[in-house]
C-alpha cells in the first residue's frame, strides 16, 4: 500500500510556524512519480511558478548528485521546491549550501542532531540520512529557474552507510517528529530559511553557518598522495584541506581547495 500523505495537515502547519511567508508554497502531493525534480520541471513549464513544491512518498527513476540513481523505495520524502533565484550559473552550489544548512538547522532545533557532509549529504551518527540535488536553468550567466530536490530517509530502507529517522526515533523516548507530514513541513520550513538566509543576509553570512555544521571537520583525507585535514569550505564552495609538512620547515604546506564532485568523503563501513 503506498504511503499517502495529508496535504491539509502540512498547510495548516505551514501556517502556524510561518508569520511571514519567504516562499509562496504550493504543495502537489503524490504516491509515486518517476523524479520529484522532473514532475516539477515539467509543472514549470505549464507555467507552475516559484514555492511550487512536489511531494512523494517514492520515486521511480530518483536522481541523485553527479549522474548518479537515487535509491527511492516506498517509504522515503521525496521532496522538490522551485526557485528563480536569479543569481549567476558558477554559484548554483550556494543553493544546495543554503538548503543543507537550513534543513540541518532545523532538524537540529527539532533535538535532531543533524550535520552535514560536504556538499550535500545530510547525516546523523555519522550516517547518510539525506542528500540535496539542485537543477538548474540558465540563461546566459544567470540562473533564471532551479529546482532544489531533497531525499531524507524516513521508513524506507536504506544501505549500511544509511541511517532512516523512523528507525532511530524507535530507540529514544522522545520522538521529535511524529509523522511524514511534520517531516515534510519541517524540511520546507528548513529548506525556506536556507533561502532566505542567502537572499536576505548573504552568503558570506551563509557559509560560516554552514561550516558550523560541517560533520567533515578534522576529518583526515588523502588526495594525490597528500594527507591532510579538513579544515571548512572557502568562499566559492570548495571544501578546504591542510596537508601536512613532510618536508623540512622551509618548505610551505600546501592548502588544498577541493571542487565539489572531485572527492568523495566517504562513510563509515564503506568504500565510497
Ligand atoms: C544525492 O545524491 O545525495 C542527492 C539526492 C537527491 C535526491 C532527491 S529525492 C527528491 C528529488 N528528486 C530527485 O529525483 N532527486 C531529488
Amino acid at each position: 500500500m503506498p504511503v499517502r500523505l495529508d496535504k491539509e495537515q502540512i498547510e495548516t502547519a505551514l501556517t502556524t510556524a510561518r508569520q511571514q511567508r519567504y516562499l509562496p508554497f504550493s504543495l502537489h502531493l503524490y504516491d509515486s512519480v518517476n523524479s520529484t525534480n522532473q514532475t516539477l520541471w515539467e509543472l514549470l513549464q505549464n507555467s507552475a511558478s516559484v514555492g511550487t513544491v512536489v511531494i512523494a512518498t517514492q520515486q521511480t527513476a530518483g536522481r541523485g548528485q553527479w549522474g548518479r540513481q537515487w535509491q527511492s523505495q516506498q517509504g522515503g520524502l521525496y521532496l522538490s521546491v522551485a526557485i528563480a533565484p536569479n543569481i549567476d550559473a558558477i554559484n548554483s552550489y550556494q543553493l544546495t549550501f543554503a538548503t543543507a544548512w537550513g534543513i540541518a538547522r532545523q532538524l537540529q532545533n527539532c533535538d535532531i542532531d543533524v550535520q552535514i557532509k560536504w556538499p550535500n549529504d545530510l547525516v546523523l551518527n555519522k550516517r547518510k540520512l539525506g542528500g540535496i540535488l539542485t537543477e538548474t536553468k540558465i540563461f546566459g550567466s544567470k540562473i533564471t529557474q532551479a529546482v532544489i530536490g531533497v531525499g531524507i530517509n524516513w521508513s524506507n530502507p536504506v544501505p549500511k552507510t544509511g541511517i532512516n529517522l523512523e528507525s532511530w526515533q524507535t530507540l529514544r523516548e522522545i520522538k521529535p517528529i511524529p509523522n511524514m507530514e511534520n517531516l515534510a513541513t519541517q524540511v520546507l520550513l528548513g529548506l525556506e530559511s536556507g533561502i532566505e538566509c542567502l537572499f536576505k543576509e548573504g552568503v558570506n553570512i551563509l557559509l560560516p553557518k554552514y561550516a558550523d555544521l560541517l560533520a567533515n571537520k578534522g576529518d583526515r583525507v588523502c588526495v594525490n598522495d597528500l594527507e591532510g585535514t579538513v579544515i571548512g569550505v572557502t568562499s566559492s564552495g570548495c571544501l578546504h584541506v591542510r596537508t601536512e609538512n613532510s618536508e623540512p620547515k622551509s618548505v610551505k604546506i600546501p592548502e588544498l581547495y577541493l571542487e565539489p564532485g572531485t572527492i568523495s568523503l566517504g562513510y563509515c563501513n564503506s568504500s565510497d
